[in-house]
């Protein structure tokens, strides 16, 4: 009887001290108040508070609460950014402070265990990682080079709109896949000289459909808001079986990928590329990468190489993609911006001639699109999840090191202070109209800011406008019936719409 009181006693006192505890770890010692918090739920913090879409959840908790939170995710705390000003702070003077990502389970399980690209902390092995993902493929000098490799997966595209096309009136079609198929094989042309979809043999053609399902489950489970993260017990547990589908989904890349280098190397063995010509008669870059484990094995095994791919092309694939569908989605809903369109692409290419990344500098209303396509629709519309490394201020908030940073960029690119009528679709708004509107451009933020900032822009703004361009070139595009095009979003990190765009066509008069 007396154990039971004494056990009884101790929980008691636990219970009792669990929040007083937890009080005094978050106290703030330092002069700067915390960013103001939402009412919290014990043990939970704001967890049950995210609701898919997460960036329209945490932006209702922003108007509620204010731009600057600190929220608590379980154990972690967590700073929700949700103003201009905010981010900016975030990514200029406190910069490195934020170059961190989080230890969350998708970055060891499909980050290298925090070793790649997207996930290294900040430091001297993500520095190499960048610096090899910039200079050997993403500069302007690369972007150059390889630009004959886009122009043709593009032709594809447009040859095989046209194979399809049944020869009167306008004809359905989906176009999500092909956007898919297209980005994939640009990205894979780019680093490995290898094609997947399209005309190619049928493992090939299997090939990338093993890679959709790949890269459509990294962005299912992908992101900061998976409660195992940050409920430990959930992970013990093997609740919700998080933690299994991330080692089913990582054997499934590593076999993949796995696959592709012993290719290359057994073509390097043999003395030859074996696939098609690369780009400017180099080496690719998984070649680059087998020369260096040549020289260093330890730091360039097949581990570190499979992860560096595998980030460059899932980070490169769907993201394009699904900027494309969205930028096509608002062109049928907009037939007046539509019509704009079609008449700068007639005023300035030749009749009769394709459109080329070398015309792009003179179209600057289909750059402006792109880019108020990525404003309404930001395919990370979270950034990335950042870490802070020591203590800093933000907003005159007091922020301690080991913070997670969750910038909401697609709260911000619909903030009334910032944008005229942000929720209608107005690509003048990027129009360079007078000295003072320049600087509008520098408010959006759908690649990232600061160090972190997305390294594929380049690549991601010339494959998307040279797609969406050259489909408004070549054909007439139309909506199925009088409704408009449901701009619904769908679950997953990268903003996929919730239904696939289904749209009628028909070849345009000289392009047919
Ligand atoms: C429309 C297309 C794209 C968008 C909107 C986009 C957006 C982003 C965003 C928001 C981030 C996180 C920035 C941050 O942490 O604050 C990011 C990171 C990254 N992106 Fe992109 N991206 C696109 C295309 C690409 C392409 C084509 C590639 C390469 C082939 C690429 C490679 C990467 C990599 C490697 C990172 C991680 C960078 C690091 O942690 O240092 N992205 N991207």
């Amino acid at each position: 009887m007396g154990d039971l009181i004494f056990s009884i006693i101790t929980i008691f006192s636990i219970l009792l001290l669990f929040p007083l505890l937890l009080h005094l770890l978050l106290k703030n010692s330092n002069p700067n108040p915390n960013p103001p918090s939402p009412p919290a739920l014990p043990i939970l913090g704001h967890l049950h508070l995210l609701k898919h879409p997460i960036h329209r959840a945490l932006a209702h908790l922003s108007d509620l609460h204010g731009p600057i939170l600190l929220l608590r995710f379980g154990s972690r705390r967590v700073l929700l950014v949700s103003s201009y000003s905010g981010a900016d702070e975030c990514f200029t003077i406190n910069d490195i402070t934020f170059a961190n990502r989080p230890c969350l389970l998708s970055g060891k399980h499909l980050g290298c265990n925090h070793q790649s690209l997207l996930w290294a902390p900040y430091g001297p092995h993500w520095r190499n990682l960048r610096r090899i993902a910039t200079v050997e493929l993403l500069s302007t000098h690369r972007l150059l080079s390889s630009s004959h490799l886009r122009s043709d997966e593009v032709l594809s595209l447009v040859e095989t709109l046209h194979r399809d096309y049944s020869g009167s009136g306008f004809h359905l079609t989906e176009l999500k896949t092909k956007f898919f198929g297209l980005a994939y094989n640009v990205v894979m042309r780019m680093i490995a000289n290898k094609k997947y979809y399209g005309e190619v043999d049928e493992s090939s053609s299997e090939a990338g459909k093993e890679f959709r399902d790949i890269v459509k489950e990294t962005f299912l489970v992908g992101g900061a808001s998976n409660s195992a993260d940050f409920l430990p017990v959930l992970r013990w547990l093997g609740v919700g079986g998080y933690e299994k589908r991330l080692k089913r989904l990582r054997k499934r890349r590593d076999e993949f990928f796995q696959l592709l280098i012993d290719e290359h190397r057994a073509n390097r063995e043999c003395g030859s590329l074996g696939v098609e010509s690369s780009p400017a008669g180099r080496s690719t870059v998984i070649d680059l990468l087998l020369s260096m484990q040549d020289v260093d094995p330890e730091y360039y095994n097949d581990d570190m190489i499979k992860g560096f791919i595998a980030q460059l092309l899932i980070a490169g694939t769907d993201t394009s993609a699904t900027t494309m569908e969205w930028a096509m989605s608002l062109l049928l809903n907009n037939p007046q911006t539509l019509k704009k369109l079609i008449a700068e692409l007639d005023a300035n290419i030749k009749q009769g001639s394709l459109l080329q990344e070398t015309d792009l500098p003179k179209l600057p209303y289909l750059d402006a699109v792109i880019k108020e396509t990525l404003r309404m629709y930001p395919v990370g519309p979270l950034l990335e999840p950042h870490e802070s490394s020591q203590d800093c201020t933000v907003g005159g908030f007091h922020v301690p090191s080991g913070t997670i940073l969750l910038v909401n960029a697609w709260k911000i690119h619909r903030d009334p202070e910032l944008w005229e009528e942000p929720n209608k679709f107005i690509p003048e708004r990027f129009l360079r109209r007078s000295d003072e509107e320049i600087n509008e451009g520098l408010k959006m933020m759908a690649f990232g800011l600061g160090r972190r900032r997305c390294p594929g822009e380049g690549l991601a703004m010339r494959v998307v406008a040279l797609v969406v361009g050259t489909l408004v070139q070549c054909f007439e595009w139309e909506r199925i019936g009088a409704e408009e095009i449901d701009m619904s979003e769908g679950r997953g990190l990268t903003l996929p719409k919730g239904k696939p765009l289904e749209v009628l066509y028909k070849p345009r008069g000289d392009m047919a």
